[in-house]
Order: structure tokens, then C-alpha cells, then sequence
């Protein structure tokens, strides 16, 4: 019973719709009728702006590194990363925002810096020579993704964390399901471009 309240309340974190509420409070504006329509921190950039942009990914972080806590907080033997899977579903299908939510990105980050800041470091590092090199935000995401898989792989091997792995390749699998339209407009040369670095 103390894992389902767990579990909801992971979720519950994770539907805080940080894009949505940092444009109606502060711009007016709901970010999902403008540019790609997600409620994520690239539409909020992209949208409101590099001081909203910063503090929606920051939030959204968060709310990825705060769940791994909970199981600790409420004394609880719950492994740290099942409810960082729940605040993504959140994040992704939020109760507070019609189910509409974000692609998984900043929020599986969280996850990874609160659990492995080494590999969080590697994929912020990752993802800024993606960016650098394709301009594509989504295309950075996916190749992030796809590291991600590969770190946790090779870590496995040492360390026999079974876990981390099958959370990452879940966690990943959400990231660039999440992406099969931004996939599309890649191949048709229709995704925006950013020149943020
Ligand atoms: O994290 C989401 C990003 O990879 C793509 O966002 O708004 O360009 O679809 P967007």
C-alpha cells in the first residue's frame, strides 16, 4: 500500500505542468497552441523566451530528482528509481494539464542526476555537442537516449546494475516514442533548427 502512495505521488510531482504554468502566469500564454505544441522546456526557449525556458527545464529537472527521494523520505524499501519511472508518466501524461504533457527529456534527467550524476554530466555534455553539431533539439534528445542505453549497458557489465539499465532503456524508449513526429519533420527537413550555442 505505502508503494502505491508512493508510486502516486511520483506521479502526481511529475504531472506539475512547470511549461504551462510559467506561460499563464507570467505571458498569458498556453505554450501548447504555440511552436511545436509541447509542454516541454524546448517550447517554453523557443516560446517564451530564454528566462522562462531556463527556469520550465530547471523545474522540470526537479521534479525528476525529487522522486528519487521519496522511498527514502517515507522510509520506505521501494528502489529509488521506480518512482522516477511514474514521475515521467506524469511529466508526460500530466492530471493537471489534460493529459497533454512534455517528451520525457528534462525529467528523466532528473532522474539520472539524482541517482548517477556521473552519467547525468555525460548526457548534458552529450546532448551540448548534439546541439552544437545538428541544431536539432530532438535530434540531441534521441541521440541522448541512445547513449544513455549504452552507458548504462557498459555499466551493467561492471557493476551489476541490472535496474539502472532497464529504467534507462524504459526511460529512453519514452523519449524517442515521444519524438516519432519531430522523427518525421527530421526527415522531411521540416524541424526547426536552433542556434543556441
Ligand atoms: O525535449 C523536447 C525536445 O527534444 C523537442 O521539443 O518542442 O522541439 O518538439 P520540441
Amino acid at each position: 500500500m505505502q508503494y502505491v502512495f508512493i508510486l502516486l505521488v511520483a506521479y502526481l510531482i511529475g504531472s506539475i505542468p512547470s511549461g504551462l504554468i510559467v506561460g499563464k502566469v507570467f505571458y498569458g500564454i498556453d505554450i501548447r497552441e504555440h511552436g511545436s505544441g509541447n509542454l516541454g522546456a524546448t517550447n517554453s526557449f523557443r516560446t517564451l523566451g530564454k528566462k522562462a525556458g531556463s527556469v520550465v527545464i530547471l523545474a522540470d529537472i526537479l521534479k525528476g530528482t525529487v522522486t528519487i527521494f521519496l522511498p527514502m523520505m517515507f522510509g520506505s524499501e521501494l528502489h529509488p528509481l521506480i518512482p522516477g519511472i511514474f514521475a515521467v508518466i506524469g511529466h508526460m501524461f500530466p492530471i493537471f494539464a489534460s493529459f497533454r504533457g512534455g517528451k520525457a527529456v528534462a525529467t528523466s534527467g532528473g532522474i539520472l542526476l539524482g541517482y548517477d550524476p556521473i552519467l547525468f554530466i555525460s548526457l548534458v555534455v552529450v546532448f551540448l555537442i548534439g546541439l552544437k553539431l545538428s541544431k536539432y533539439v530532438s535530434l540531441s534528445s534521441i541521440i541522448v537516449a541512445i547513449f544513455a542505453i549504452i552507458y548504462s549497458l557498459i555499466n551493467m557489465l561492471f557493476t551489476k546494475d541490472y535496474l539502472l539499465f532497464f529504467v534507462v532503456a524504459l526511460l529512453a524508449a519514452f523519449v524517442i516514442i515521444r519524438h516519432r513526429t519531430n522523427i518525421k519533420r527530421i526527415r522531411d527537413k521540416t524541424e526547426p533548427k536552433v542556434n543556441w550555442l
